[in-house]
């Protein structure tokens, strides 16, 4: 039986409307499509407030607390997605955009929303979206990954590059993932973790000892001691596995990056995957 969500699948057009139409229009609609839910919106939900302290900083930050590493690994993400031609891509906890800026470069003809709670974020995001003239192609979105206006199994593919971390309820972040793909589409879910072993020493003391540093330093924000704590409380990665597997995605690969400062979690709706024998 299809739910009253998938019922409302036409109004929202074909892939090239996506950006521009996949969500419900806000109040006031201006001329341009990306940023409607800048105006005006209310927070639904998620940690968005503590990110908007961070916003205008966060992207040098991230660049120089990666060495810019985190730009490859966001690449990454949009490969392991196998995207087709004309996919329709949703990016949760978009943040300043840089995934879905990443995903409209490496695969020309997708279409991109991105949703996130931190207006601050956004505002920074929606600028180098203008910036890059993508515009048309990608619209930054007020909401949160716990509850996505969005129909069942309607898009080719979710990314969320950092961002699950931070989200309360992670297994309904994870169900609301998995009803949103379209059979055998695949979600991306880019992550810092506590690196393990001799070789991630050093990179155990850069996340606790540096980073927070380099945050209270540039960014006067102590919202920096807040990425190693969260790190820290992170589940251990084949734990998330499971935790994805009890929402709804069969995993289908857990990839460690860089003696495990991140991993990269590909996974499909369950009952779909061709391993499955699915449709
Ligand atoms: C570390 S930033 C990641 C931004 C971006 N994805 C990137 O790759 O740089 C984490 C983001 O998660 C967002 N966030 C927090 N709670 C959320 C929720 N419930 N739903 C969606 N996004 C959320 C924050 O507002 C913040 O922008």
């Amino acid at each position: 039986m299809s739910s009253p969500r998938r019922q409302n699948t036409k109004k929202y057009g074909n892939a090239a409307d996506f950006a521009t139409a996949a969500l419900p229009p806000a109040p006031v609609a201006p001329a341009d499509p990306v940023g409607h839910a800048l105006a005006g919106a209310n927070v639904v939900g998620g940690s968005g407030a503590m990110f908007d302290a961070i916003a205008e900083r966060y992207d040098l930050l991230n660049r120089l607390m990666t060495f810019g590493i985190d730009q490859r690994w966001r690449r990454l993400a949009v490969e392991s997605l196998q995207l087709p031609p004309n996919a329709k891509v949703l990016d949760l906890a978009t943040g300043t955009g840089d995934l879905a800026l990443m995903a409209t470069r490496l695969l020309p003809t997708c279409t991109v929303v991105g949703i996130d709670p931190s207006m601050g974020m956004l505002a920074v995001g929606l600028t180098k979206v203008k910036a890059a003239g993508l515009t048309k192609r990608i619209d930054l979105r007020h909401g949160d990954a716990c509850q996505l206006d969005i129909p069942d199994q309607f898009v080719d593919g979710v990314t969320m590059g950092f961002g699950i971390r931070n989200v309360p309820n992670r297994a309904k972040a994870l169900r609301e993932i998995a009803r949103v793909l379209k059979p055998g589409a695949r979600v991306c879910i880019l992550e810092a973790t506590e690196p393990t072993g001799v070789f991630g020493a050093g990179a155990r003391f850069h996340l606790r000892v540096v980073v927070p540093r380099i945050g209270a330093l540039l960014a006067r924000a102590p919202q920096y001691r807040y990425l190693q704590q969260s790190v820290a409380a992170f589940p251990a990665p084949h734990r998330f596995g499971e935790i994805m597997e009890s929402s709804g995605l069969k995993v289908l690969e857990i990839r460690k990056l860089l003696f495990g400062v991140a991993h990269l979690f590909v996974a499909t709706p369950m009952g779909f995957d061709s391993g499955e024998g699915g449709t």
